[in-house]
């Protein structure tokens, strides 16, 4: 079906990259296409739409071939001239001058509407675009796989494919030298990159942020393991893992600008006290951003190409100011607002959680004898992240 007049649909990706993006941009333009549409990619995120607007025409002929492409063609930016002028992450408040800007790029292009590939910061933007009146459509992207109202975001599975790739090698050369290894992985402050790639790749011990921990179970792991002639422990730590004094490790403490905390270090930190406790050889991998890159699992490749496609099904019907989701089995969608006002945690009473203990796999916060069907200790519920960040700002 075809509309009678072409109109324009624009697409952005913004925020910090993940695989699968491209195979997005590629589900918009092919779909659009076939609706009729003309699409468009504004460059670098929300930037695009702003002095000097840039952005480049996308047909299914030129998004050919980019489907198992990490990264993403249009390029990002995190949030750049759509910083928060007050207000804190969940809540920005973008100067009126850059979002009247975006406002008459819209309509100047006369865009039937706007779809918007970020996380929960770039769709706090996009939700200003709403109220304000703009056509715009949410797609969720985030290797954390923190939103809630989507049962996964594409670009986790790859990121868990890569920290069990990780693990895997980990483990060959941690048998070898009888030593344990730290793998710190990232998330945020939610512990499913940590979790699941802990349970796919072997890991002894899983630190998240949702299980409050301790050294000594941490060691009574460890000499647990070597009890039984286990002379090696992998260790999988989340960025976000709060240490057992209450504090977030962070490569910047209290802020890197954008209303977030750049977490990172905690590897090292439970890797030393391991060494000093326990005077067994430690070392500690960062997998940081590889995480991010390389091209997408087979199962990212096909949920990022429904989220694209349905998108353009929103634009086509004008549901605008929602967002794209995952409930399986089926992709729906949910009022953006709703979306980004709460994040999804790892709940300490899953079956997930519960799998992994009843195969010996620590959390450090039990003896190692305690049964794994005990009632988990504590959970995080879903809390707003500027909550979170706020809790433990000074730390
Ligand atoms: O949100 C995705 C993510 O990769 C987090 O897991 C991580 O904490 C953060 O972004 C890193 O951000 P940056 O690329 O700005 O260092």
């Amino acid at each position: 079906m075809a509309t009678t007049s072409r109109k324009r649909i624009g697409v952005l990706t913004s925020g910090g990259d993940c695989p699968g993006l491209n195979a997005v941009i590629r589900g918009v333009a092919k779909a659009a296409g076939q609706l009729g549409y003309d699409c468009i990619g504004f460059l670098k995120g929300y930037e695009g739409l702003i002095e000097p607007v840039t952005f480049v025409p996308l047909t299914a002929k030129n998004t050919t071939g980019i489907l198992h492409q990490g990264g993403t063609i249009l390029g990002s930016t995190n949030k750049g001239r759509f910083v928060a002028k007050s207000g804190v992450d969940d809540r920005v408040q973008i100067d009126p001058e850059i979002l009247d800007a975006a406002r008459m790029t819209v309509e100047q292009l006369d865009l039937a509407g706007l779809v918007c590939i970020g996380g929960d910061g770039s769709l706090s933007i996009a939700q200003q675009f709403h109220e304000m009146g703009l056509p715009v459509v949410g797609v969720p992207k985030t290797i954390d796989n923190d939103l809630s109202a989507t049962a996964f975001t594409f670009g986790f599975d790859s990121a868990v494919a890569c920290a069990t790739d990780a693990l895997d090698r980990l483990h060959t050369t941690a048998c070898s030298h009888e030593r344990t290894m730290v793998l710190e992985v990232m998330g945020r402050h939610a512990g499913w990159i940590a979790l699941h790639a802990g349970i796919a790749g072997g890991g002894d011990v899983i630190l998240i942020p949702e299980i409050p921990w301790t050294f000594e179970h941490v060691c009574h792991k460890i000499l647990d393991r070597e009890s039984k002639g286990k002379r090696f422990t992998l260790i999988v730590v989340a960025e976000g893992a709060v240490l057992p004094t209450g504090n977030l490790v962070a490569r910047e403490p209290s802020s890197n600008g954008k209303g977030q905390m750049r977490l990172g270090g905690i590897g090292e930190t439970v890797a030393r006290e391991i060494q000093d406790r326990l005077h067994r050889e430690t070392r500690c991998v960062v997998l940081g951003h590889l995480q991010r890159g390389g091209p997408p699992t087979t199962f990212d490749r096909v949920l990022a190409t429904q989220f694209g496609a349905h998108a353009v099904r929103l634009v086509h019907h004008q549901r605008f100011g929602e967002m794209i989701c995952y409930q399986p089995p089926e992709i729906s969608s949910v009022p953006i607002r709703e979306a980004v006002s709460r994040l999804s945690m790892v709940d300490a009473q899953s079956s997930a959680v519960q799998a992994a203990r009843a195969l010996g796999i620590s959390f450090g916060d039990r003896d190692v004898n305690e049964s794994p069907f005990s009632t988990p200790t504590a959970n995080v519920a879903a809390e707003p992240l500027a909550a979170i960040e706020a809790e433990f700002v000074g730390h």
